[in-house]
C-alpha cells in the first residue's frame, strides 16, 4: 500500500526522503512523488512507475538545500497510476500539499461541495479532496484547519501535510492506516508508514493511534486527539532493529536473504521461551491470566494470505495438543459473517505487519463481542499489538520481500510455542512430551540451516524443466495441506504462474481432471501418519502422466520409483514437518521466478502491508 515519508531537520531533504521511500518500496506502489519547501516556495516532483523514474526527473534537485518536505509512493485505488494522480496533491494556491495513504469514503460528496465553492481539481484521486478541504478551513493555523477538515472525512488515512505559511512544521494524522514518528534530538523529526526509513537516523519512535494528529518540528513534536483537541502523552519506544537488517547483504533479492535468515528467525522466536529442563513455556507479552486461558472453550484464528496458512497449520496443533476446538477464518470473511463469539472465545490474530486492515477490523469486532484477543505479530508496537490483550512476538526482523517467507516460518514456530503453552496451562500434555517437542523445535533451526544451500542447488537444476510452465499444482495432506496452499501462493505471487494448492485426498473430487503430461505437480510426501495415503494419491497422479516433483524423507527410496524428481529432507518430528517442508516450496518459487526474470521482491499489483480493505 502507499508509503509516506516526511522529514524536518538539519539534513538535506531529498536524500532523506528518497532513501526513505526506497526503504518502503516493498509496500508496493505504481507512482511516486516528493515535495520540498525552499525559500518559501514548494517544489514538487512526480512520476509514474518506479522510484528510479522520479530520481531521473529530480537530477538537478538532489542537492537542493531544503530541510523540510514529504515523499510518497502510491498504490492506486481511485484513479489510474498516472503522474497527475501521483501524490503530493496541492490546493488551488499551490502553497499547501498533502500526501495520503488510505481511502476517503465520502470523497464524492466532499468533491461536489468543494467544486461548487470554486475549487479546481487536477486529479481523479480521493486524496485531492483532503487538500482542498484543508485549504477551505485554513486561515493562519494549519493544525486547526487539518483538524476541522478531518472531522468531515469518513474513511481511512495516514496523512502528511506541509504549508508554506508554516515553513518549519509538518502535520501528520492517522486513522486506520499506519504512521510512525521518528525522533532524534540532532537529526530532527521524521514520519513514515513503517519503521525502515527511520532506521538510519533514530531508534526512538512514537506510533500514532487512530484519530491522532502530530505537529512535527526539527526539535519538537506534540500529539493531539483529533476528537477532543487535547494534547496526548505518547510512549516513546526503542526499536531493536538496525539499518543493516533492512539491506540485501550481498543476496540477489531480499526474498532469498530472508529465506536464508529463517534458522536465525526461528531461534530468535523460540529462544528464552522454553525451559530446556522442564519444557515449560514462557510468553512474556501474553498478558492473559491462567483463568482466561482455562476458561475458553473455542479459539478463532483470524488472518490473511500467508498468515492464514499459518493459522491452518495451528488448528491441527492446538486441537491435537491443547484439546480446544479451533475455527480458522480469512479475516475479510470473518468480519462480515455472523460471529458466535462471547467471552469464552479466544481470538488470535496472526499478522506479520500487525497493520492488515481486514485482520484489524476482525479483532475489533471480536473484542466488542467480549472475546480476549491475542496477536502473533512481527512488528513491535504495531496497531494490532496495541489493541490486543496479549501478543506473542515473532522475532523475524524486518521482512522486506513482498512474499512472506521468514515471517511465515517464525509464525509457525510461535504458534507451536503457543500450542505448548496452552497445553501446559490446560494440563493436556505431559511434561515429557512437552520437553521432547520443545527440544525438537529448537533443533529444527540447525536442520534448516544445513539443508538450505543443498536444496537451493538441487532446485536450481530441477526448475530448468519446469520454469516455463503455465500452471502448477501443490498437494499435501494433514499438517502439510496448508503448506501446499502456501507453496502455490508463493509461486503465483512472484512468478505469475497459475498455481493451486489442494489436499491430496481432494484431487479425485475434481482437480484430477486437470492432470495430463503437461501438468507439473509438487507432492509433499514425508514419512508421517498419512504417508501411505499420500503415496496412493501421487500414484494416481503418476497413472495420469502428471509431471511429479516429490518432497519426502531422506532414505525413502520408494519415491524414486514414482518420479526422478525427488527432493529429500532430513527426518524431524512429524509435528514440525510444516516448517521444514515450507523451505523447498519457497526455494522452488524463488528459483522459478528468478529464472523467469520476475521482479521477485516487488511483484506486480501486490503490496506488502494491505492497510486498506
Ligand atoms: O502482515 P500480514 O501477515 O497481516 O499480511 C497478510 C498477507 O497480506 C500476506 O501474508 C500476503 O499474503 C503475502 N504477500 C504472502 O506472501
Amino acid at each position: 500500500m502507499c508509503g509516506i515519508v516526511g522529514y524536518v531537520g538539519r539534513r538535506r531533504l531529498v536524500p532523506v526522503v528518497l532513501g526513505g521511500l526506497k526503504r518502503l518500496e516493498y509496500r508496493g506502489y505504481d507512482s511516486a512523488g516528493i515535495v520540498y519547501l525552499q525559500d518559501g516556495k514548494l517544489t514538487k516532483f512526480r512520476s509514474e512507475g518506479k522510484l528510479q523514474n522520479l530520481e531521473n526527473i529530480m537530477e538537478d534537485a538532489l542537492g537542493a538545500s531544503s530541510h523540510i518536505g514529504l515523499g510518497h509512493t502510491r498504490w492506486a485505488t481511485h484513479g489510474a497510476p498516472t503522474t497527475e494522480n501521483a501524490h503530493p496533491h496541492s490546493d488551488c494556491t499551490g502553497e499547501l500539499v498533502v500526501v495520503h495513504n488510505g481511502i476517503i469514503e465520502n470523497y464524492h460528496s466532499l468533491r461536489n461541495e468543494l467544486l461548487e465553492k470554486g475549487h479546481k481539481f487536477a486529479s481523479e484521486t480521493d486524496t485531492e479532496v483532503l487538500v482542498h478541504l484543508i485549504e477551505d478551513y485554513l486561515e493562519d493555523d494549519l493544525q486547526e484547519a487539518v483538524t476541522k477538515a478531518l472531522a468531515r472525512v469518513e474513511g481511512s488515512y495516514a496523512l502528511g501535510v506541509l504549508w508554506s505559511g508554516m515553513p518549519d512544521t509538518l502535520i501528520a494524522a492517522r486513522n486506520h492506516c499506519p504512521l510512525v514518528l521518528g525522533i532524534h534530538e540532532e537529526e530532527g523529526g521524521f514520519m513514515a508508514s513503517d519503521i525502515p526509513p527511520l532506521l538510519p537516523y533514530t531508534d526512538q519512535v512514537v506510533f500514532l493511534d487512530d484519530k491522532e494528529l502530530a505537529v512535527l518540528q526539527a526539535d519538537n513534536y506534540a500529539v493531539y486527539s483529533l476528537e477532543t483537541g487535547e494534547q496526548i502523552e505518547k510512549e516513546v519506544k526503542t526499536i531493536a532493529w538496525n539499518a543493516a537488517m533492512a539491506e540485501k547483504g550481498g543476496y540477489k533479492h531480499f526474498m532469498l536473504k530472508e529465506i536464508y535468515e529463517q534458522p536465525q528467525a526461528i531461534i530468535d522466536t523460540v529462544s528464552g521461551r522454553i525451559n530446556p529442563e522442564t519444557g515449560s513455556v514462557t510468553l512474556p507479552e501474553m498478558n492473559l491470566s491462567d483463568e482466561d486461558l482455562t476458561g475458553i472453550d473455542r479459539i478463532f484464528l483470524v488472518a490473511c494470505g500467508t498468515s492464514w496458512h499459518a493459522a491452518l497449520v495451528a488448528k491441527y496443533w492446538i486441537e491435537r495438543w491443547a484439546g480446544i476446538p479451533v475455527e480458522v477464518d480469512i479475516a475479510s470473511e470473518f468480519r462480515y459473517r455472523k460471529l458466535l463469539i462471547n467471552e469464552r472465545v479466544l481470538t488470535v490474530a496472526i499478522s506479520q505487519s500487525g497493520e492488515t486492515a481486514d485482520t484489524l477490523a476482525g479483532i475489533r469486532l471480536a473484542k466488542e463481542l467480549g472475546s480476549k484477543i491475542v496477536t502473533i505479530c512481527n512488528v513491535v508496537g504495531s496497531t494490532m499489538t496495541r489493541e490486543a490483550h496479549g501478543t506473542v512476538y515473532t522475532h523475524a526482523g524486518p521482512e522486506i520481500g513482498v512474499a512472506s517467507t521468514k515471517a511465515f516460518t517464525s509464525q509457525l514456530a510461535a504458534l507451536f510455542l503457543f500450542t505448548l503453552f496452552l497445553a501446559e496451562k490446560r494440563g493436556t500434555m505431559d511434561a515429557k512430551t512437552r520437553l521432547e517437542l520443545g527440544k525438537e523445535l529448537i533443533s529444527l533451526a540447525t536442520v534448516i540451516e544445513k539443508v538450505l544451500p543443498v536444496l537451493q542447488d538441487e532446485i536450481k537444476e530441477l526448475i530448468e524443466n519446469y520454469y516455463d510452465s503455465r500452471d502448477f499444482l501443490f498437494v499435501g495432506r494433514g499438517l502439510n495441506f496448508p503448506i501446499a496452499l502456501e507453496g502455490a501462493l508463493k509461486l503465483k505471487e512472484i512468478s505469475y504462474i497459475h498455481a493451486e494448492g489442494y489436499a491430496s485426498g481432494e484431487l479425485k473430487h475434481g482437480p484430477i481432471a486437470l492432470i495430463d503430461k503437461d501438468m507439473p505437480i509438487l507432492g509433499i510426501t514425508p514419512r508421517d501418519a498419512v504417508y501411505q495415503k499420500s503415496i496412493s494419491n501421487v500414484e494416481e497422479i503418476k497413472a495420469r502422466q502428471g509431471r511429479l516433483i516429490l518432497i519426502g524423507t531422506k532414505g525413502d527410496d520408494h519415491l524414486k520409483t514414482i518420479t526422478d524428481d525427488v527432493l529429500y529432507l532430513p527426518e524431524v518430528h512429524e509435528e514440525l514437518n510444516p516448517i521444514l517442508y515450507t523451505i523447498p516450496a519457497q526455494l522452488l518459487s524463488y528459483e522459478i521466478a528468478s529464472r523467469r526474470g520476475c521482479d521477485v521482491d516487488q511483484p506486480r499489483n501486490l503490496a506488502k502491508s494491505v492497510t486498506v480493505e
